[in-house]
């Protein structure tokens, strides 16, 4: 740790480690609620597990995000945070946000607005958090005066993200505009401004881990998120097949979402070669697993499985579908849920003495399980999806009794849910088996920083 205020990141990720492991419990209970008679059916219903399971992950990634960037942004801008008191202000009332929104769910208190069910007390609260939070690092760069393009990639995605969260505050009579308007939020989240966040992290995480070049790495990062801006703008056309918009929206959708994995493969070798031509420069290898893994599951999940059901020839089958939930898993782990654990597993051992450099055991059992149990879910909802679609779309069958023809597929998901869960109860357990010690040293982390190509210095084998 370079800098004494960095240590702010730690109680981030601790909060978001803790709303990680719930984000799981509630998936493990949606699951189990389709095998079979529900004990729980008017205490916890699917559609409140379902809920505070959606809510938690977005909450759990938003955490490890501001932990993320309050690491990071010292660390670019070689300065202190410009408050420490306002970053755990911001903290305390984003949790209690979070923990009372789950409540509230557990009581039917929300807006019933997929994925932004927050109740407008709680989004406002959201949007105060976000102004502490961008007015923290804002000042912490302006103070510096130091401002690389990595971390100004970072915060441009923050800072969108919190001006799109706007058009979620409103609330519409009209279905039709009120869906209209959810896309502007969710879809360019996921698929423009949250990929900023991660293409930031991403150069971040391969300029420190690897020798690479800076220049070519910030030259290349405006690259891609060029691209995706470029497609996924209008990609966001893609959720407006059959929601009563006119019908030119259907071409625009197609066209425009077919090009965005353009940039996703430009992503994965963009992390890969970096890591190809120049190798480590540090030591930390089970920060790289996270962060090519990252790299590459999205791939898989957004750009390939993404494309997989984005025609509408083909969304007019699968739309609304377990197949939905294929995609929904694999993209949202590889982009978010990987590259923040990416960054905590690259930030910890500085901040908990006694941790390797290089990851423990216990740490790529975590990655592993992880990886095989997310992959077999994903199998597993694919699987169930296709057998909807033929059985409910194709046969004509009823909803509930192509359910029961598929629940087969749902008692893998269990099992492959469960591995998945112990992966990522090792890693909460590797997060807390070491007390945190917050030291400044001369960066054995953070690693030398020139401008260009660092030096491998034997400190760091
Ligand atoms: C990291 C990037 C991405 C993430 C996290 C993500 C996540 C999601 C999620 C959670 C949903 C369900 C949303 C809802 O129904 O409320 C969804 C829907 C969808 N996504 Fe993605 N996505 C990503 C990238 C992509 C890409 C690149 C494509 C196309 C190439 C794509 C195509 C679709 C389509 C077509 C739907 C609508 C499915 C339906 O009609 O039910 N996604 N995505
Ligand atoms: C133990 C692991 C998990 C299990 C068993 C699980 C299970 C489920 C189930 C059953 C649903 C409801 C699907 C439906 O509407 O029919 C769901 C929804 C969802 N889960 Fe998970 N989940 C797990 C972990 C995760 C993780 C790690 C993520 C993301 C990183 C995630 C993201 C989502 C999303 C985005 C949805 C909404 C999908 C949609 O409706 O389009 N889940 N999950
Ligand atoms: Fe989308």
């Amino acid at each position: 740790m370079r800098y004494r205020s960095q240590s702010v990141a730690y109680w981030y990720f601790a909060v978001a480690m803790v709303l990680f492991g719930l984000q799981l419990v509630f998936g493990l209970l949606s699951a189990a609620k389709y095998l079979g008679p529900d004990p729980l059916l008017y205490i916890l219903p699917f559609d409140v597990t379902k809920v505070i399971h959606t809510n938690l992950l977005i909450v759990w990634v938003l955490t490890g995000f501001m932990g993320a960037t309050y690491w990071m942004v010292p660390d670019e801008s070689r300065t202190e945070l410009y408050s420490v008191k306002l970053a755990y202000l911001q903290l305390v009332l984003w949790t209690l946000m979070g923990v009372t929104a789950v409540v509230g769910y557990l009581f039917r208190y929300g807006t019933g607005n997929k994925l932004l069910e927050q109740p407008l007390p709680h989004k406002i609260v959201i949007v105060i958090c976000m102004l502490l939070f961008l007015f923290n690092i804002g000042m912490t760069i302006w103070k510096s005066k130091r401002f690389t393009t990595t971390e100004g990639v970072l915060v441009l995605g923050l800072g969108l993200a919190a001006v799109l969260y706007l058009p979620a505050l409103l609330e519409y009579e009209n279905y039709t505009v009120a869906i209209f308007y959810r896309w502007w939020t969710i879809h360019l989240w996921v698929e423009g401004v949250w990929e900023m966040i991660q293409g930031g992290f991403l150069a971040y995480l391969l300029i420190r881990l690897s020798g690479a070049d800076r220049e070519v790495m910030e030259k290349w990062l405006y690259v891609i998120v060029g691209l995706v801006f470029i497609a996924g703008i209008l990609g966001t056309a893609h959720h407006y097949y059959w929601v009563g918009v006119p019908a030119y929206w259907l071409p625009i959708g197609g066209i425009f979402s077919a090009l965005e994995p353009v940039a996703l493969v430009g992503m994965a070798i963009y992390a890969y070669s970096a890591m190809r031509r120049s190798g480590m420069s540090h030591p930390n290898t089970l920060a790289l697993h996270w962060t090519l893994g990252s790299a590459v599951f999205t791939l898989f999940g957004a750009g390939l499985l993404g494309l997989a059901h984005t025609f509408p020839d083909v969304n007019k089958w699968t739309h609304g579908t377990l197949i939905t939930a294929m995609h929904g898993h694999a993209a949202f782990y590889g982009a978010y849920a990987m590259i923040t654990l990416a960054m905590i597993s690259f930030a910890m051992p500085s901040m908990t003495p006694g941790r390797s450099e290089q990851g423990s055991s216990i740490g790529y059992w975590s990655f592993w399980l992880q990886l095989g149990g997310m992959f077999g879910m994903t199998l597993s909802f694919a699987t169930a999806g296709i057998g909807q679609v033929y059985l409910e779309r194709i046969l004509g069958m009823g909803y509930l009794d192509a359910q029961l023809k598929i629940q087969v597929h749902f008692v893998m998901l269990v099992v492959t849910g469960s591995i998945f869960a112990i992966g990522v109860g090792l890693f909460i357990y590797d997060f807390f088996r070491y007390a945190p010690r917050f030291e400044v040293d001369d960066g054995q982390t953070a690693g030398p920083r020139p401008a260009t190509k660092p030096v491998v210095t034997a400190a760091h084998a």
